[in-house]
């Protein structure tokens, strides 16, 4: 597989997913992008990602200016451009301010939804437009959460749980509507690659140099955090192995077949597939 271009948003807090996602990628030889807050500039870990050498953009996903700006800074990067993967990684999530679902305020539902649901959707938005430079024709993955299941509902935190269901229905309405010419305001013309709900098979149709259809997943990343459950490094290497079957294929324009992985499905981050 030829060198993939990712951008990670949101770079994590010290043994944070992002930090160590970004780094794991690296490694293997992507050219990754990562971001920080504006508030978080001089915070020491965010010297981690300058050290190994991964370029940094500024942004704060409830600021949609601030998220345009990043689009635009990406764009126009050096080493940017055109854009084979974006991962929405940042989120909020409060453990110890968990309480009764009467007990929560419509602020604090909008709180969550500003940063986990309405950024991703923010970000996809206006990075479609290098998404569609991809030979892969643009993959988002969305770190979501196992909160996120209707099916397998635990109860707890509800404004979490709320806008991580939400963003995998961010999730499929990509994938269902990555074929479609209307998704953009200049004529999207991949109706000859029809997805046919198999990541990356609209490729094929292709042949030379135009865009595939732009496609999403969520990824349950394991509980490597406050619950510590999950081993980060495994998990790390899990996504980042999705990450890659992706935009799987030699050659985006020959087109990868994304070894089975489905459109707009929801995964844990070994790869199997969890349920809505
Ligand atoms: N760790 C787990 O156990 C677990 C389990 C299930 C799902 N997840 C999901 O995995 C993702 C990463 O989790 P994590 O454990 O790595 O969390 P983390 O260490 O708290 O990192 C969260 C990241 O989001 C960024 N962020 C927060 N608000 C932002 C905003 N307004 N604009 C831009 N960036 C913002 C933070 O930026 P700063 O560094 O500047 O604060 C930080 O980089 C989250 O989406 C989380 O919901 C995690």
């Amino acid at each position: 597989m030829p060198p993939l271009t990712v951008l990670v948003i949101g770079r994590g807090a010290n043994r944070g997913i992002g930090f160590e996602l970004a780094r794991k990628l690296t490694v293997n030889g992507h050219q990754v992008f990562g971001t920080y807050r504006p508030v978080t500039r001089d915070d020491p870990t965010v010297q981690q990602l300058k050290a190994y050498k991964i370029p940094t953009f500024e942004v704060d996903l409830t600021d949609e200016d601030s998220i345009m700006r990043l689009a635009e800074d990406y764009a126009t990067h050096p080493r940017g451009g055109a854009l084979d993967v974006l991962i929405n990684c940042a989120g909020i999530y409060f453990p110890l301010s968990d309480r009764p679902f009467q007990a929560f305020t419509a602020d604090d539902l909008l709180e969550h939804f500003k940063v986990n649901t309405i950024g991703p959707f923010l970000t996809s938005k206006h990075l479609t437009r290098s998404l569609r430079g991809s030979p892969w024709g643009g993959r988002i993955l969305n770190i979501s959460s196992d909160a996120a299941s209707i099916a397998d509902n635990t109860g707890g935190n509800l404004p979490y749980r709320l806008s991580k269901t939400a963003l995998n229905q961010l999730t499929a309405t990509i994938a269902a509507e990555g074929t479609r010419p209307s998704l953009f305001e200049d004529g999207y013309s991949s109706l000859e690659a029809a997805v046919g709900g198999v990541v990356g098979a609209g490729n094929i149709a292709n042949g030379g140099g135009g865009a595939g259809a732009l496609t999403a997943i969520s990824v349950h990343p394991g509980h490597t955090g406050f619950w510590k459950r999950d081993d980060l490094e495994r998990c790390v290497d899990g996504v980042a192995a999705l990450v890659e079957r992706l935009c799987d294929g030699d050659d985006g324009r020959k087109g990868g077949r994304g070894r089975e992985l489905e459109a707009g499905a929801f995964y844990r981050w070994d790869g199997k597939k969890l349920s809505w």
